[in-house]
């Protein structure tokens, strides 16, 4: 497993090309299920989590080739409607290949997800969809199987905004004749883009992006050729780190629109901002002002950024409170951080952060990618050498990640063990 070697403190200037978005890259990817035409998917990130589908894809009988940000698929022969434990083991995000396979198959098999580090992760809302549209589900040696002659419309209420179950209905409605609508669905760039896609491939789709979604299926979707929206964690996270850093930095690729309300926390926080086009300009506060977070669904704090700013906040000048509402355990980077100093006090959903910390360098573990880069960034905040262990977790979300902060003047380099 490799690391990464930090020397701290650091500062970054100068300008970095953020890459395209995983969350969006996957259901796009997935949906190439719906058709046995060729798909080409571009703007997609070099990361382990693409290779993870690419192989779920190949072992179903589609043919993938994926290199320099192109991924594109083609069919040739049968198509196997499963995907076995040990990849749905490696990727949550598996479980998207169910709207495809349920809409242009009848049928689906794959390994229950188990949780991972930040939570159960259950996908109830998932299926309780799938029978609202029909379909059988059953569940035999730790596999969900999901059967349905075809697919019905149907009205259906999210109990909660569901990223990946607003993808898995979506994609599922584009290939079923009829109207189905989607209540309380997820809000986040991520759905816009796949219904891009999907309209391109010939599905009606109205109100991706907000809360009711009304798609019309189409009785067989077409190839289609589509370029992804950018990471907005993946800037997010460079943007809170050169915060932290003192520094100024340009970032490039990436829509201010996308950042939600990353945006207006960080200049409570004392940070400078602005955009042009597809560019954002950061400076960092002087003095780090501390601003409590609430993460929630789009366009509230975003989950995946919290553990940046609880390493951000254990540098303001003050106290602190981060609530986490999405994941039930997703605070594991508190432990972390503290142990290069950081004052940090969790207590059910919320962690108080009592800054400002002169953090030290030390030995710290990775635990989800989102708490890998906190830890990053605490790293290079932090006076003296860090060792970041499991940095797998972060090779799944952010492409040459150790390369980017180098080339912004960062002292890290990768290990391989
Ligand atoms: C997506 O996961 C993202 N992953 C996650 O990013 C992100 O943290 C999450 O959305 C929230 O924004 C991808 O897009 C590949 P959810 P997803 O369904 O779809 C509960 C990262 O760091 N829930 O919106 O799995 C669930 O337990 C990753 O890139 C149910 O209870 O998220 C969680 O508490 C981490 N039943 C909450 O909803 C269900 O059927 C949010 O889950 C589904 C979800």
């Amino acid at each position: 497993m490799d690391s990464f070697i930090v020397k701290g403190p650091c500062r970054l200037k100068g300008r970095v090309k953020i890459s395209g978005s995983k969350n969006s890259s996957l259901p796009i990817i997935f949906a190439s299920l719906l058709t046995d035409e060729k798909c080409e998917i571009s703007n997609v990130p070099q990361l382990a989590d693409i290779n993870s589908a690419a192989a779920i894809l190949s072992y179903c009988g589609k043919k993938c080739s994926f290199f320099s940000g192109k991924f594109s698929c083609a069919e040739e022969g049968e198509i196997k409607t499963e995907a076995p434990y040990d990849m749905v083991r490696k990727m949550r995000a598996s479980v998207l290949i169910a709207g495809p396979m349920l809409a242009r198959f009848g049928r689906v098999k794959f390994a229950l997800p188990g949780g991972c580090a930040i939570g159960v992760r259950p996908i109830d809302i998932h299926l309780d969809a799938f029978s609202k549209m029909g379909a059988s589900v059953s569940f035999e040696g730790g596999n969900v199987i999901i059967k349905a002659s075809s697919l019905k419309p149907a009205r259906i209420n999210f109990k909660f905004p569901s990223v990946g179950a607003t993808e898995n209905v979506m994609m599922a409605a584009a290939l079923t004749k009829g109207e189905t609508v989607i209540y309380n669905a997820a809000r986040e760039p991520e759905i816009s883009d796949l219904a891009e896609a999907l309209i391109k491939m010939g599905a009606d789709i109205k109100g991706a992006g907000e809360e009711i979604i009304r798609i019309r299926g189409a009785s067989k979707l077409k190839g289609f050729s589509h370029e992804v929206i950018c990471d907005r964690i993946e800037a997010g996270t460079f943007i809170i780190a050169a915060c932290a850093l003192k520094s100024e930095i340009e970032l490039y690729g990436v829509r201010k629109e996308h950042l939600g309300s990353l945006w207006r926390k960080l200049i409570l926080s004392g940070a400078e901002l602005f955009s042009e086009k597809e560019k954002v300009f950061v400076s960092a506060p002087q003095k780090i002002k501390p601003v409590n977070i609430s993460t929630g669904p789009y366009p509230l704090f975003p989950t995946d950024l919290q553990a940046q700013w609880m390493a951000y906040m254990s540098l303001a000048e003050g106290k602190s409170r981060i609530s986490e509402n999405i994941f039930e355990n997703r605070f594991m980077h508190a432990a972390e951080l503290m142990r290069m100093g950081a004052k940090i006090e969790v207590k059910g959903k919320d962690a108080f952060v009592n800054g400002p910390a002169s953090l030290s360098g030390a030995p710290v573990m990775a635990s989800d990618l989102r708490a890998g880069a906190a830890l990053v960034i605490g790293a290079m905040a932090a006076k003296g050498q860090s060792l970041v262990k499991r940095v797998y977790h972060i090779d799944r979300g952010y492409e040459k990640i150790e390369e980017k902060l180098f080339s912004l003047g960062a002292d890290i380099k990768r290990i391989k063990e």
